[in-house]
């Protein structure tokens, strides 16, 4: 991998392209199977790096992951976790250690989950704490709140979890261990966040109930339910597709169309918002896919124009506001987000790198504590952007580039592959001038 990675200033998008496997979905289904028994076979698998992490941490407890193709594995489940023999490296993906804490959580075994540097900088104990409240006990390596940290699982009773947090993390992690607890487990969310575990869980032959509670929803089941291995056919990732979406809504004459996107509407908070801001964004070709709506999404080159983006749709698009900050910077006017501090612990402090990255790039950009403003206008670009390892703040910044006046050059391109390998080929095949620099 090269040291930095430049976008030019690009001539007009055009083709269609197929996004990768959701990562979400990737993380849950590698999970599940491990917790099932018998086999369970994966297609359209998203082999990133977050995923390959999930993918080897589940062998360590005891299933088998055979690769038999491009986005295909089959999965044998031992009907629950063993004891793994060193530590459970989750390398940069919260969802994976997250979603993972909760599984063995669950099960009579210690194991200790560690991440990279990012990752160590991430909180932990909005898991640990509702875990903590089911009786699993945590041994913190170096400070509390943050990995190495030691689980040591079993003996769990159900819990009744309040969440304050909009978080699907939180909850799926809760309601992963409550699978192997005494009594009901049940998590209230006061805006529903990605149901994916939910749906997921259902497939695999648990019993899952789902209440409307006001604006959010609660997620109850009993423990003790035995997860079946079944086939997971997992759909393209919204927030993956958001990258060259936005490179055909931003570059001048591009028609861009990404096919087999993900449609959950707890996902597509992004789409709905470029709308208002009248992005030409169509989705033809609508179908069903692994349990989810999918859909051939095209966006053509837009005017766009700034808006207030609504706090409460704040979950269903939380890891695609660095892209629109992207797209809004070629805005008439300003948009405004509000309500997304939860931007601030994701794999970078999200909202201060796109604060600076487009100021570097020319762009106005007001920061507030759990939010921030963009001010539409010529982007000059012309800047390095320090990315600090995180692979959405290089792809946003990578896609401004290809319509700002001067080159953009982000540096880590390398964790680009966390979530989206193969992105500077995809991108070139639609004409986006990405390269290679020193
Ligand atoms: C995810 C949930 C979101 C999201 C992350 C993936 C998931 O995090 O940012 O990339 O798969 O459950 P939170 O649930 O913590 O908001």
């Amino acid at each position: 991998m090269p040291a930095h990675l430049t976008a030019r200033r690009s001539p007009p998008l055009s083709g269609r392209v197929r996004a990768p496997g959701d990562k979400s979905i990737s993380h849950r289904a590698l999970i599940l199977g491990a917790m099932a028994t018998g086999v369970t076979e994966i297609e359209g698998l998203l082999e990133g790096d977050d995923i390959l992490a999930t993918a080897r941490a589940v062998e360590a407890f005891g299933a088998t992951v055979e690769r038999q193709g491009e986005g295909r594995c089959r999965v044998t489940g031992q009907g629950g976790f063993r004891q793994p023999a060193g530590v459970i490296d989750c390398g940069n993906a919260g969802t994976g250690v997250r979603l993972l804490m909760g599984a063995a959580a669950g099960y009579a075994v210690t194991t200790t989950f560690d991440g990279d540097a990012s990752l160590r900088k991430r909180p932990m104990k909005r898991v640990t704490g509702p875990l903590a409240g089911m009786g699993a006990r945590f041994d913190w390596q170096t400070m509390e709140d943050r990995l190495p940290v030691a689980v040591i699982g079993g003996g769990l009773t159900a819990i009744d979890y309040v969440q304050t947090v909009a978080s699907a993390q939180i909850k799926s992690a809760i309601l992963l261990a409550g699978l192997n607890a005494g009594g009901v487990t049940t998590v209230t969310e006061a805006e529903p966040s990605r149901d994916h575990t939910e749906r997921m869980l259902t497939a695999f032959g648990v019993e899952v109930g789902v209440l409307p509670v006001g604006d959010g929803r609660r997620v109850s089941l009993q423990g003790g339910q035995c997860l079946t291995g079944t086939a997971v056919a997992v759909p393209g990732d919204p927030s993956s597709a958001a990258f060259p979406l936005a490179a055909g809504l931003i570059v001048p004459g591009s028609e861009v169309t990404v096919e087999g996107v993900m449609l959950n509407p707890l996902r597509t908070g992004l789409f709905e918002t470029w709308r208002e801001m009248g992005a030409d964004l169509t989705v033809s070709n609508r179908r069903m896919a692994g349990g989810e709506e999918v859909g051939d999404v095209t966006a053509r080159h837009s005017k766009l124009k700034g808006v207030i983006v609504p706090p409460e749709r704040a979950a269903s698009m939380i890891d695609e506001y660095p892209v629109l900050a992207a797209t809004a910077a070629f805005a008439d006017g300003a948009t405004v987000m509000r309500g997304v501090g939860e931007m601030r612990v994701k794999e970078s402090d999200r909202i201060a790198l796109m604060a600076a990255g487009l100021t570097a790039c020319g762009v106005r950009v007001e920061e507030e504590a759990e939010g921030f403003t963009v001010f539409g206008g010529p982007v000059r670009g012309g800047a390095t952007v320090t990315t600090h390892g995180d692979h959405r703040i290089a792809m946003s910044h990578l896609v401004l580039g290809l319509a700002a006046d001067q080159a953009v050059t982000v540096d880590e391109p390398a964790m680009i592959a966390t979530s989206f390998p193969g992105f500077v080929e995809l991108m070139s095949g639609l004409g986006a001038d990405i390269a290679a620099s020193e």
